[in-house]
C-alpha cells in the first residue's frame, strides 16, 4: 500500500488558517513560499484596503511591523498577528514619535499639514493629518490644503519625487530606506549596458540619481501593471528582491533582472526576510506575537489612515 505523503508546512498553515478563520496578507517583498499561500499579496495601499475590508477573525500579517500595526489600527476588534515582532523598518526608525512631536511643538507657528508615509509608527500616524503610500502619495499631496505648508515624513526620497510630480513645495524629514539608497547610478548603468534598451523600473524610495535613470518610478503594485502592459519582454527592477517573485508569478512570460546595489546583485530587506513559514505556522498556532496598542494612540492614528483611504478611492 502506498504511504500517504506527510502534509507540507504550507498545507499545515492553510489548515490552521481555516481553523482560526484567518486571512494571510503578504507584502510583495515576502519570500516566495509565503506569497504562494497568502490570500492577498500586494503593496502597502492594497494591504491597507484588504485589512480594512476583511471579515476574518484573525489577520496574519506577513510584512513588517508598521504594516501589521496599520491593520490593527483599522481593525481594533480583530486579532492581528505577525510572524516576527522584530521585523521593523529603517524609515520607521528614522522618525521617532517623540522627536516629531517636539519638532511640531517647536514649529507650531508654521501650522504644518503633516503627511506621513505609511512606513512609520502609530505614534507618528497619530500626529499626522493624512497618511500616504508610494501608490497614492501624488494624489494625497495634490489634495492637501493649499494654504498650509506641508511637512512630509519620514522618507526624503519619496518626498522629493512627489515634489517633482506635483510642483508642491514641502519640508522633508530626513529619513530614508536603507535598502533603496543602496542602489547606485553606476551599478544600474552597468546593467543597462549589459541589456541595452531594457526599461528600468524603480521604487520612489530610490535616490534622485537612480530615479533619473528610470523609465518608470512607481509603487510595487504599479510595477506589476507597468511590466504587464509594456511591450518589452525584459525589465530591470530596482527595488527589494522579493518583488521578483510577485512579477514572475503575475507576468510569467517576461524576464525580470534585479537592480544591483553598489556591492551586490540584488537588494534584500533584512526585516521583510525575518518572516518564515515556520514563524507563520507558530503565529497561527499560538495566535502570537499579537499586535496590541494604546487606544488613545490607535483612535488618533485611525483618522489620517481613513482620510487616505477615502481620498485614494
Ligand atoms: P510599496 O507600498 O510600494 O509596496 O512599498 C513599501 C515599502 O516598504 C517599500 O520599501
Ligand atoms: Fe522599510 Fe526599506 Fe524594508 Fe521597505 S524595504 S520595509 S522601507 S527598510
Amino acid at each position: 500500500m502506498a504511504a500517504t505523503a506527510a502534509p507540507s508546512l504550507q498545507d499545515e498553515i492553510l489548515q490552521l488558517k481555516k481553523e482560526r478563520n484567518a486571512i494571510i496578507l503578504a507584502h510583495n517583498y515576502q519570500i516566495r513560499e509565503i506569497q504562494e499561500i497568502a490570500d492577498y499579496v500586494g503593496d502597502s495601499l492594497g494591504l491597507a484596503y484588504k485589512a480594512r475590508e476583511t471579515n476574518a477573525d484573525v489577520i496574519a500579517f506577513c510584512g513588517v511591523h508598521f504594516m501589521a500595526e496599520t491593520a490593527k489600527i483599522v481593525n481594533p476588534d480583530k486579532t492581528v498577528i505577525l510572524p516576527d515582532v522584530e521585523a521593523g523598518c529603517s524609515l520607521e526608525q528614522s522618525c521617532p514619535g517623540p522627536q516629531l512631536e517636539a519638532f511640531l511643538q517647536a514649529n507650531a507657528e508654521k501650522n504644518y499639514y503633516v503627511i506621513a508615509y505609511i512606513n512609520c509608527s502609530a505614534h507618528v500616524k497619530a500626529l499626522s493629518d493624512c497618511i500616504c503610500t508610494s501608490g497614492n502619495a501624488v494624489k494625497i499631496v495634490n489634495a492637501a490644503p493649499a494654504d498650509r505648508p506641508i511637512l512630509f515624513v519620514p522618507d526624503q526620497n519619496l518626498g522629493s519625487w512627489v515634489m517633482e510630480q506635483t510642483g508642491r513645495q514641502m519640508d522633508l524629514w530626513k529619513g530614508s530606506c536603507y535598502v533603496h539608497v543602496e542602489f547606485t547610478r553606476d551599478a544600474i548603468a552597468a546593467i543597462q549596458a549589459e541589456y541595452p534598451g531594457t526599461p528600468v523600473v524603480a521604487h520612489p524610495e530610490c535616490t534622485y540619481a537612480v530615479r533619473l535613470l528610470a523609465d518608470e518610478v512607481c509603487s510595487t503594485e504599479k510595477m506589476v501593471h507597468y511590466c504587464r502592459d509594456h511591450p518589452s519582454d525584459t525589465f530591470i527592477i530596482v527595488t527589494e528582491a522579493g518583488m521578483l517573485h510577485r512579477l514572475e508569478r503575475e507576468v510569467p512570460t517576461k524576464k525580470f533582472i534585479p537592480g544591483p546595489t553598489g556591492h551586490c546583485a540584488c537588494a534584500e530587506c533584512r526585516y521583510m526576510k525575518m518572516n518564515t513559514l515556520e514563524k507563520l505556522h507558530r503565529a497561527l498556532d499560538t495566535l502570537s506575537p499579537e499586535l496590541t496598542m494604546d487606544e488613545t494612540i490607535r483612535a488618533r492614528a485611525e483618522k489620517p489612515i481613513l482620510r487616505m483611504l477615502e481620498l485614494s478611492r
